[in-house]
């Protein structure tokens, strides 16, 4: 396989320590078996998340300089709304502390234009705390990913995308005044950071907008998508990620964006509108006392700067050619050496798949924490479960919601680690496998209400 070298220098390092195995063992202990609540500086190799984990550029650094750092109308929003109306044709852009604030002041607007006490919002899948916001206002989240994302093996190009005939058998069982918004998640993170074709995203919207039901698109790897589209959709090998994403965003009414992720930002998140001025209002009005003036919306004028500066840097091509090369590169390693893992992998990670690797242990015993506890243990890399956990208990019965995913997802910070770095996680892995039945499921010992696998404690189970 051709390796992409990373196409920058690197000016300044952190150090990373490795400690031993009975260091480790007393961490992960004291941390109640959930890498959550591990301390970084405990950590070797950190792929527990790509969402404010990434190295900003030497230009991103210099634009902190130039904050403003007014309360209300200072320039740096104002330079991020240009941008914004620039590359993706949306007229109104609230600023938040980060994604789930974007969740926090739409998601009860949208539910509220309904004639339901219980809206649907229906998505190719919801993110943990966009499904969370999606209960916390009322709302019913559906997720309706398509069949071949559940089957991790077998290649398919686009895990990504909704299942269309499910979505239309949803709003029509439901009743499109019932139906929040449909939320297209680009790319699809849950099912293993996986691409949403343009068609997929196209028809599913043009169904909805026929309904009046509001696309939002979850914009927070909008650029991981589009490089996709570009590779694998028939008529896109000659459009620039520009144009890809112009056009993915025309499909949409609403976004919100993690600017953690592919804005290359460490702090951030955004709301924004296409045209509809009412909806802008009802999101201004929740903006000013949960996020802060609709100008800054939590952020500092510098970290605005630093975020207008990643959405261009993020479309760079040689960039992106190296950022998912990097993701492929440690799949390939962990797949020659036969662990199942979600394939072709994805735009931000490698989910290995949990439920394959360790068939011996149930999905009620979390197969994707156990192995995420065993990967601290052998290699001080911390990973994190995505599957039953996760999802959690369905609120009105408190029954273990069914997850289709039991997984391990190893998430690549951007510009962070080399590919040095994934060989020592690969080698890690194989280890692993040569003596998985060895391991252990666990169970819980505190388990939270709300968001649980966030502070859960746990113990193994014999
Ligand atoms: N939507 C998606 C698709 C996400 O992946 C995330 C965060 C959010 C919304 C919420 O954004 O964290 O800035 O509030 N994902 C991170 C992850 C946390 O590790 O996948 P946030």
């Amino acid at each position: 396989m051709k390796r992409i070298p990373e196409p920058f220098r690197i000016k300044m390092v952190e150090p990373i320590h490795m400690t031993t195995r009975s260091y480790r063992e007393k961490a992960l202990e004291d941390a109640g078996f959930n890498p959550f609540l591990l301390k970084s500086d405990d950590v070797f190799i950190d792929l527990l998340s790509d969402s404010g984990t990434g190295a900003m550029s030497d230009n991103q650094w210099a634009g902190l300089m130039r904050g403003d750092e007014a309360y209300a109308g200072g320039r740096n929003y104002y330079r991020l709304a240009e941008t914004i109306e620039e590359l993706f044709g949306y007229k109104y852009t609230t600023p938040t502390h980060q994604g789930r604030g974007a969740e926090q002041i739409l998601f009860p607007c949208l539910a509220e234009r309904t004639e339901s006490k219980t809206p649907v919002f229906i998505s190719n899948y919801h993110f943990d705390t966009t499904a969370a916001h999606v209960e916390l206002c009322g709302g019913k989240p559906v997720n309706l990913p398509v069949s071949e994302a559940l089957d991790t093996t077998t290649p398919y190009p686009w895990k990504g995308n909704i299942d269309i005939a499910e979505m239309q058998r949803t709003i029509e069982e439901h009743g499109s005044k019932n139906i929040a918004a449909l939320i297209l998640t680009v790319t699809n993170n849950s099912a293993g950071g996986q691409p949403v074709s343009m068609a997929n995203i196209r028809e599913a919207s043009q169904y909805a907008r026929d309904r009046n039901i509001p696309v939002v698109l979850d914009a927070a790897r909008f650029c991981e998508n589009a490089w996709f589209i570009r590779e694998r959709e028939e008529g896109y090998s000659n459009k620039s990620i520009r144009e890809i994403i112009q056009e993915m965003f025309s499909y949409g009414d609403m976004f919100t964006m993690s600017a953690k992720k592919d804005a290359l930002v460490n702090i951030g998140g955004l709301c924004c509108i296409k045209e509809d001025e009412s909806i802008y209002r009802s999101v201004c009005e929740r903006c000013v006392p949960m996020e802060g003036f609709v100008t800054y919306g939590g952020l500092a004028g510098r970290d605005m700067e630093a975020l207008t500066l990643g959405l261009h840097e993020a479309m760079d091509d040689d960039y992106l050619n190296y950022r998912i090369g990097q993701v492929a590169y440690l799949g390939e390693r962990l797949r020659e050496s036969g662990i199942p893992i979600q394939y072709p992998t994805g735009g931000h990670a490698v989910f290995i798949d949990a439920a394959k690797m360790l068939p011996h242990i149930e999905p009620r015993c979390f197969p994707g924490h156990a192995l995420a506890n065993e990967i601290y243990l052998e290699g001080g890399i911390r990973g994190v479960e995505i599957g039953s956990l996760m999802l959690g208990r369905d609120p009105d019965t408190g029954e273990q919601k069914a997850s289709p995913f039991e997984m391990l997802r190893l998430t690549i910070p951007r510009r962070t680690y080399t590919n040095d770095h994934m060989d020592f996680v690969a080698e890690t892995l194989i280890e692993l496998n040569d003596r998985a039945e060895t391991i252990k499921g666990v169970t819980f010992t505190y388990e939270p209400h709300v968001l649980r696998h966030f502070t859960a404690r746990f113990k193994a189970v014999a």
